[in-house]
């Protein structure tokens, strides 16, 4: 099973990370490979490799400025996500 793992670097992707059986594949790419806040970056990836799961644990998770930075919140939990 090939598996794409985005916000493998946050708390619940590590965990994820952690219990993941080694037969399985799991690419997750960081935020320097593909920053969700610009969505259009992901179609081309899921397209460039077979996945069979994309587990999505990446999130804007800094709730006290995100009415500051709300295109950016959208952006990554909403945009990134339906995509
Ligand atoms: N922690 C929990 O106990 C828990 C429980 C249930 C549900 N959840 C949900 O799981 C999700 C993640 O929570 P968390 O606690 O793991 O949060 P977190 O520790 O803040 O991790 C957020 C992850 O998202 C990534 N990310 C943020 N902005 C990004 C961007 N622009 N491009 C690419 N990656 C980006 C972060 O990457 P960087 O490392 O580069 O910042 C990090 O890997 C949230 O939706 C949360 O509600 C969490």
């Amino acid at each position: 099973m090939n598996i794409l793992l985005l916000g493998g670097s946050g708390q619940l992707g590590r965990e994820i990370l952690l219990q993941t059986p080694p037969r399985v594949r799991v690419a997750a790419p960081g935020r320097d490979e593909l920053d969700l806040a610009a969505p259009d970056a992901i179609e081309a990836l899921i397209e460039s490799q077979p996945f069979d799961v994309v587990i999505n644990a990446a999130a804007y998770t800094a709730v006290d400025r995100a009415e500051e930075e709300r295109d950016r919140a959208f952006a990554i939990n909403a945009e990134a996500p339906r995509r």
